[in-house]
């Protein structure tokens, strides 16, 4: 299994931002590890000329379950892949609190990005309130259970593991809190997909930084990160990928 470093810019970026786009490549031309920017979308067709051959991959923040159609101001997966995004991240927590977003969707979401070639990097994590009633396992495995279509391989599908508390925080659970999560979204994997289940990434996202990267990805079950506001940055998104490469 090839590791996972992804970042995800948010509703962060513009034009200008391609300079650290190239600043990371040229400071990271060939990782030993897979290398994932989700720009918003004004940025994709952008970054995929400015990367074109590079180890760079680029993804989606989201997409719409339908292929086209009258749907204002939303994108279809395969728009995505046009413009050069090999990956979509699908079920941010940002997306299920702001617009709602259910299971049920985020599954529907996962499917439209498979028939567009896309991998989807789907989302889990508990708010504050749900890991104080003792419910994390309980939350993020009827979150995986119902966001996770039938079908799911290595190749297609990256689970992310995000506790909600610990995004844009700079709070993270314990060491031993993450390896919990992980070994049981693992379990859970195997439970429905078998074998299949090795090779499907599981990352950790929430204030992951170059400082705390190296000791995140020493825990098993561990496959990368989903990094957000320190992915803004080349020399700290390359800290961290250098950190994952190393692992
Ligand atoms: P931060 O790294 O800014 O905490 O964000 C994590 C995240 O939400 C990535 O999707």
């Amino acid at each position: 299994m090839r590791k996972l470093a992804a970042g995800n810019w948010k509703m962060n970026g513009m034009a200008a931002s391609l300079a650290e786009v190239k600043a990371l490549l040229a400071a990271h031309p060939d990782p030993a590890c897979e290398m994932l920017l989700c720009p918003p979308a004004t940025l994709i067709a952008q970054a995929a000329w400015a990367t074109k051959g590079s180890a760079l991959k680029l993804g989606g923040q989201d997409c719409h379950p339908k292929a086209s159609g009258a749907h204002t101001g939303d994108i279809a997966a395969a728009m995505l892949a046009d413009a050069g995004a090999s990956y979509v991240i699908l079920g941010h927590s940002e997306r299920r609190a702001d617009h709602g977003e259910t299971d049920a969707l985020v599954l529907s979401k996962a499917q439209a990005a498979w028939a567009a070639g896309l991998s989807a990097v789907i989302c889990v994590g508990e708010t504050e309130a749900e890991r104080d009633d003792a419910r994390t396992l309980d939350v993020v495995g009827s979150q995986l259970a119902g966001s996770v279509p039938e079908g799911a391989t290595g190749a297609n599908t990256v689970i992310a593991y995000e506790p909600v508390w610990a995004i844009g925080t700079g709070r993270t659970p314990t060491l031993a809190e993450i390896a919990e999560v992980h070994a049981f979204l693992r379990n859970r994997l195997a439970a429905r997909f078998g074998e299949e289940a090795a090779e499907m990434r599981l990352l950790y996202g929430g204030s992951v930084k170059p400082s705390n990267a190296a000791e995140i990805f020493a825990i098993g079950d561990v496959d990368g990160a989903l990094v957000g506001g320190a992915s803004l940055k080349a020399a700290d998104f390359g800290a961290i990928v250098a950190a994952l490469a190393a692992a």
